[in-house]
């Protein structure tokens, strides 16, 4: 339900406009209020392809807008904060790939989808927090792999498949900072809750934990379980969806609280404004683009 003037008119702007919001997990909540369908990364870009919107308002960083372009070439997609980056993202340039491909000729390169379109389009499969050991597992053993950007979620899936991956040196910088020290204080804080931690966090982090889940894996994990508290281990504009959709559950933090500033940059004024002025849209090299879409396609065609 709408709560506040500027809310009202974005739900009238957005009907003129044809237009859909979607909104990622970590936004401010007062968008995510508003927003035609929240979800994690991926669960954004295929939601979006699957609709005849004209115009699709991405709000989160801009990988995410990127991803929606890609398999939604014929919308505006728009990303209201134009500098909203995953600093993870940007560890991987398409060059730095480029490169590292003409060293290592032979090997898979499987990236995950928080890299830039230009980077997607360099490698050979995508996937995502919540596929990644599905992704690695469908590449013959007898492959070379290089995960990237993210090296603990490369170590995470290496260590549950008991296989060897080559690992980029990216990690999130909000992931990266979680201990150990940190979730058994939680634990003993709030005794008996369950420690659901993102796979981003470090390996030892996530041996410390009772599961890894992404963000779309720990809302269903949450709503499916017969637990009733939670330790949730990942940004803190999760704990919106989590709180309002399971009533009868309590949710802790750990100490400090994890932000991400980028996803925090995006504000209801943004998105106001990107959809009267219809900008600032998100524009994809053709080649690029259509590179990247094959990296998708393969990803979403494992079954
Ligand atoms: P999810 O795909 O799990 O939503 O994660 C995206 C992300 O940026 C995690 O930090
Ligand atoms: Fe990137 Fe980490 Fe922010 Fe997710 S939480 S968008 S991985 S920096």
């Amino acid at each position: 339900m709408p709560i506040n003037a500027l809310q009202e008119e974005i739900l009238r702007l957005k009907v003129q406009r044809h237009a859909l919001i979607l909104a990622h997990n970590y936004v401010d909540s007062a968008i995510q209020e508003i927003a035609d369908f929240c979800g994690d990364s991926l669960e954004l870009s295929v939601k979006a392809a699957k609709t005849d919107a004209e115009v699709l308002v991405v709000c989160g960083v801009r990988f995410m807008a990127e991803t929606v372009k890609i398999l939604s070439p014929d919308a505006l997609v728009l990303l209201p904060c134009a500098d909203a980056l995953c600093p993870m993202a940007e560890m991987a340039s398409g060059d730095a790939v480029r490169s590292a491909r003409a060293a290592m000729p032979d090997a898979t390169f499987v990236a995950y989808v928080n890299t830039t379109a230009e980077t997607k389009a360099q490698v050979d499969i995508c996937c995502t927090s919540g596929n990644a050991e599905k992704i690695v597992a469908s590449i013959p053993r007898k492959n070379s792999i290089l995960f990237l950007p993210d090296r603990n979620l490369g170590r995470n899936v290496a260590a549950k498949l008991g296989r060897e991956i080559n690992c980029w040196h990216g990690c999130c910088p909000v992931h990266d900072a979680v201990t150990v020290e940190m979730i058994e204080t939680a634990r003993k804080i709030h005794p008996g809750a369950e420690v659901l931690v993102h796979p981003e966090c470090r390996p030892e982090v996530v041996a410390a934990a009772d599961h890894a889940l992404s963000t779309g894996g720990m809302l269903r994990h949450v709503r499916e379980s017969g637990n009733k508290r939670f330790i949730i281990v990942t940004e803190c504009g999760i704990l919106f969806r989590l709180r309002n959709e399971n009533p009868g559950k309590e949710f802790f933090e750990i100490e400090p609280r994890l932000v991400c500033a980028d996803m925090k940059k995006i504000t209801l004024e943004m998105v106001r404004d990107a959809l009267i002025d219809l900008k600032p849209a998100v524009e994809l090299d053709p080649d690029a683009a259509e590179h990247a879409h094959c990296a998708i396609s393969r990803m979403l065609d494992v079954k």
